[in-house]
């Protein structure tokens, strides 16, 4: 069967390099476009068959690429997503001006189905910047285009993700570590493994859904994120609840550096709980699940975290001597 083509964009992220693997062995071709070739293009490439993928730069609001790419479409995925703006109005730009103009040229070119990434709490958390931003997109693409499938999905975590890996960092290099709002806030966080099988379920079957709230089997507050951490990568650390007065002066410190590890508009939205509405479908009601527990997927990886690195992973072969 001659395959069918699938546009990506911010394919070069945790959760894109991950899908463009499940789709091509799905029979799927994908087209990744990425802003810079030569910096994400040895990541891509080898994420594929030969002839499974095509790597393209460019511009996002180049409409005139954009307009070309779509003619060849049969799917679209956009996991284009930022945590922090560079520059004033960059939410905008990202999580709603670039999602519409997806959504229409999606129904202009009359493609199967447009797939994008928003994130679970966007309706609730009303005072987040980036929250709002993303849920004013949500809009934008149900108004333009009714074949879309909005995916909110909890934390996605994996050895490729900005998440745990960061967070193994941090607890590696401090003695302590801040719990914001007492570490209370709960989390359902989602193995990207699990989520890009959904992914690529969408785009092969006939789920239709408008919005899928997805989440994984277990609801975790930040605090049992950092203990699960602390025991996986066998460290002791203080986790200090933080009072919210200084919780937002270093935030506001953080703000300056390029990559900030927490901002005031993070620690806004870090209030609200991440866990399912209620009011839209998840991916356990299509029957999808694979269980994957947070503490023995993260155990596949954290050793490096740890004080022997990947000699700790068996004790056994640590300091055998040739005899
Ligand atoms: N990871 C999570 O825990 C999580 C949770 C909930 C929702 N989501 C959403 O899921 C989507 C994918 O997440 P992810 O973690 O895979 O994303 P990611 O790794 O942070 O970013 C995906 C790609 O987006 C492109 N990109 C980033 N900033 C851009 C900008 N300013 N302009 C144009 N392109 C830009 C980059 O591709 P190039 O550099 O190749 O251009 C990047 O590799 C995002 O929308 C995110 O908000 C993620």
């Amino acid at each position: 069967m001659k395959p069918k083509n699938c546009l990506i964009f911010g394919a070069s992220g945790q959760i894109g390099r991950n899908l463009i693997r499940r789709l091509t062995k799905s029979n799927i071709r994908v087209t990744a476009v990425t802003r810079n070739i030569h910096q994400k293009g040895y990541l891509l490439k080898t994420q594929a068959n030969p002839g499974f993928l095509e790597i393209v730069e460019g511009n996002i609001f180049d409409l005139s690429l954009l307009e070309k790419l779509f003619k060849s479409a049969d799917f679209c995925i956009n996991l284009i997503g930022i945590l922090y703006e560079k520059r004033k109005g960059d939410f905008k730009k990202i999580h709603c001006d670039f999602p519409k103009m997806l959504s229409i040229l999606s129904s202009k070119n009359n493609i199967s189905k447009f797939v994008h990434l928003s994130a679970l709490g966007v309706e609730d958390a009303v005072d987040s910047l980036y929250a709002q931003s993303k849920f004013a997109g949500e809009k934008e693409i149900i108004s333009n285009f009714k074949e879309s499938i909005i995916l909110r999905p909890s934390v996605v975590y994996s050895v490729d993700d900005n998440f745990t890996t960061n967070f193994m960092t941090i607890l590696n290099l401090l003695p302590f570590f801040p719990l914001y709002y007492k570490g209370n806030t709960k989390f359902k966080p989602i193995h990207c493994s699990e989520l890009t099988d959904f992914i690529s379920k969408i785009i092969t079957t006939n789920i239709n859904e408008r919005i899928i709230e997805c989440v994984g089997p277990e609801e975790i507050s930040l605090k049992e994120i950092v203990q699960k951490l602390l025991k996986s990568i066998q460290k002791k650390r203080i986790l200090i609840p933080m009072p919210l007065f200084f919780a937002k002066i270093s935030a506001k410190i953080f703000e300056i550096f390029p990559k900030p590890l927490l901002t005031s508009d993070q620690l806004r939205l870090l209030k609200y709980d991440n866990l399912p509405s209620g009011k839209y479908k998840t991916n356990l009601d299509f029957g999808f699940q694979k269980n994957l527990k947070f503490d023995v997927e993260v155990q596949k990886y954290s050793y490096m975290w740890r004080n022997e690195g990947e000699y700790s992973k068996n004790e056994k072969t640590m300091h055998k001597e040739i005899k």
